[in-house]
């Protein structure tokens, strides 16, 4: 019977690069989705970024374009990191789309109907520099039970205690380094109380989750009434307006998994089909992958949505632990923060896809990337035990093709046909690490065949050319067998293989009956072993990237016009080939363009704490107004006529005050501020390079 099954793997968030640790669960979910199309299934992959929330908003600014731009940007760049490492999606969205949005109006429609939105006052941090509320991840301060500085406004990383981000000692905004103020606001809420039965009954009996996340659930949230969900955020915030509350958007976390549904929607216009046949056919399966960080907001917020929405639930909720890399948490410091874009510099996708293959199962535990064992199961697994089995053989019926009748090989073909239910239940159950240890076996009975008929000798002996062809024959289709089975795994291979035969894997079937009498085109090198440094050289430490708060980056310029990060090269980083994490070519440098600049004029804007206004000469009649976060230190009156440097092309900014068409140089740490000055002689408008 074939099966309808739409897939999804979490949202990325927009504001980061894929990496290492993302790719676990995209190439998991894919294995599954390429497993399911093989089987003949109708299957569904989609997803999207997720691209709301006050780190896009304060990057874009920091950047000097538009969110849409930048959500753009990194899309953009996703997506080419998941293409380059093969994962195969039917659509990749974004959550700001126009689909998207009317699909949370409707379920926001639903809530309020149910009466399941509340309002209620609570006070928020807020940065009165960067002018916006705070998100927890968003203050750094020291933690209120063990004291350790630089922790979240969530939890510390030392201790282990959780707690309100006005909990924090000494907190500080992550944005802008100021110190946060607290801001009363009228947030809404969505009840999940009222759907506490519905819930308790769909986590523990539906059959959707692992076991010990159903028990984990049952544990920790579902014996107390369950609190009601902050969804909303007041302005400024980049999401979605809440169509009945001026001022308040959603909190990213509200549209992100409709997101799911705004994908499928976008996907089904662009091929003729209705969301409904999906998403409220009880016939679909929907399985949705995801790591154990966000098991709360896909177990309990989103199955609530959806059911108050009118969609179907879940089938299965597919969780995976993190990764880890030589037993540690992945860490810029340690050079242990891999990009996508880094690991392809050095090693080929094939690799890591049946690196993660071979590890994964259906718990939960954390997975640890290890390089010895990277190297040694993809060069004796991969190469050693399957692909050399075509290079042991092909060359020998490059001339004659495969034996029109299938030779007797002791019942190794059929043997491997019958293996193909467990490997096939194992990829199912999202145990890939079993489907590769099963693959591995009929690997080494068809090497045990070729060791035991020596074709290299047979090739010898011109009288036994017939028995070489059927040898090869036999070498050939237990191969062939063996790449179905691994299709899920490394579509790479499979392309190569297909190459080689003239006929296309396009079926799990395909593994049960042999290839006879055809032509076997010339043998092309199929898969390269791993050297240890290939591996090694993505593991770079990189000096952690400067965040933009000021305390923490003791003495380093950093621009002074509104908050952001300065950008320091070094000599010998700028020589190397192609940047690490956290640095930037020779070319991205020469993109900034700084000029001495005069200033003409300088006076305080009353309404904002640490801005002065500075009117900047370019020379000739070139001039630029700026807003500079430097009233601490200088009075306006001081600054008229000194040479500065500046950003001269930055996008224009603009701010509550005005808009701001540039940003000026400093250095300094918190309080303190210097304005970086040209030597003598120096003019104004003159480009620094
Ligand atoms: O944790 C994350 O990276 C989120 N961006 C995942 C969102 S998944 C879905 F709900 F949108
Ligand atoms: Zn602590």
């Amino acid at each position: 019977m074939t099966r309808q099954i739409l897939v999804t793997s979490a949202l990325p968030y927009a504001n980061g690069p894929i990496h290492l640790g993302h790719l676990v669960e995209y190439l998991q979910t894919d294995f599954f989705v390429r497993f399911q199309r093989l089987r003949g299934h109708r299957v569904a992959y989609v997803c999207a970024d997720d691209t709301h929330g006050t780190a896009i908003m304060i990057r874009a600014q920091k950047e000097g374009r538009t969110q849409e731009a930048l959500i753009e940007a990194m899309g953009a760049e996703h997506q080419r990191d998941f293409a380059a490492f093969g994962v195969s999606f039917d659509h990749y969205g974004s959550t700001h789309s126009k689909a998207n949005q009317a699909l949370a109006n409707g379920i926001w429609q639903r809530l309020r109907e149910r009466g399941l939105v509340v309002e209620r006052q609570v006070d928020r941090l807020y940065d009165p520099q960067a002018g916006t509320f705070l998100a927890d991840r968003f203050v750094k301060g020291e933690c209120p039970r063990c004291g350790v500085a630089d922790q979240y406004g969530d939890s510390c990383e030392k201790c282990g205690a959780t707690y309100a981000a006005t909990e924090l000692k000494h907190p500080r905004s992550v944005h802008s380094g100021a110190v946060p103020e607290l801001r009363p606001s009228q947030q809404l809420f969505v009840r999940l109380e009222p759907l506490q039965e519905f819930l308790r009954e769909w986590t523990q009996r539906s059959g959707a989750l692992q076991p010990e996340v159903a028990n984990y659930l049952a544990n920790y949230f579902l014996d107390k009434p369950l609190q009601d969900w902050d969804v909303s955020r007041p302005a400024p915030y980049f999401g979605f307006p809440i169509p009945d509350a001026p001022g308040q958007y959603w909190y990213v976390w509200f549209d992100a998994p409709i997101g799911y549904l705004g994908s499928t929607q976008d996907w089904c216009a662009k091929t003729g089909q209705s969301l409904a046949s999906w998403w409220h056919a009880p016939q679909c399966e929907i399985v949705h992958f995801l790591g154990k960080d966000i098991t709360y907001f896909h177990t309990l917020f989103w199955p609530a949505l959806l059911h108050v929405g009118g969609y179907q639930l879940p089938k299965r909720v597919q969780i995976h632990g993190f990764l880890r890399v030589n037993g540690e948490k992945m860490s810029k410091s340690r050079g242990t923060f891999v990009t996508a874009a880094t690991y392809l510099a050095h090693c080929d996708p094939s690799w890591l896809r049946y690196y993660y293959a071979s590890k994964l199962s259906n718990k939960i535990d954390d997975l640890d990337f290890q390089v010895a064992e990277f190297v040694g199961k993809v060069n004796s697994d991969l190469v050693g035990r399957v692909v050399n089995l075509a290079s042991r053989s092909a060359r020998f019926v490059e001339a004659v093709g495969l034996a029109a009748a299938y030779p007797d090989d002791g019942g190794r073909f059929a043997r491997a046909a019958a293996a193909g239910e467990a490997i096939a239940q194992a990829f199912e159950a999202c145990d890939s690490r079993e489907a590769m240890r099963l693959v591995m076996l009929l690997a080494d009975a068809a090497n045990e065949y070729v060791d035991q008929k020596q074709p290299w000798t047979l090739k010898k002996d011109p009288a036994r050319s017939a028995e070489l062809q059927e040898v090869c024959t036999v070498v050939l289709n237990l191969f062939r067998q063996i790449v179905v089975y691994l299709a899920p795994v490394v579509p790479e291979l499979v392309a190569k293989v297909d190459a080689l035969f003239g006929v296309p894997i396009r079926s799990w079937a395909d593994a049960a009956s042999p290839l006879l009498g055809r032509p076997i085109g010339k043998f092309e090198h199929m898969m390269g072993r791993v050297e240890e440094a290939k591996v090694q050289a993505m593991f770079v430490p990189v000096a952690a990237e400067p965040e933009p708060v000021v305390a923490s980056t003791p003495a380093g310029a950093r621009p002074a016009g509104g908050g952001g990060t300065a950008v320091v090269v070094d000599g010998p980083e700028a020589l190397a080939k192609e940047p690490l994490a956290g640095q930037i070519t020779l070319d991205d440098f020469q993109k900034v363009d700084l000029r001495v600049a005069r200033v003409v004029a300088a006076e305080t804007v009353p309404e904002a704490k640490k801005l002065l206004r500075l009117t900047l000469s370019l020379g000739g009649d070139q001039t630029r107004n700026v807003f500079a976060g430097i009233k601490s230190a200088y009075e306006p009156s001081q600054l008229v006529g000194r040479l500065v440097v500046m950003v001269a092309n930055l996008a224009p900014r603009q701010m509550k005050f005005g808009l701001s068409e540039g940003m000026v140089i400093a250095a300094g740490t918190d309080g303190e501020v210097f304005l970086l000055s040209p030597d003598a002689g120096a003019k104004a408008g003159q480009r620094l390079h």
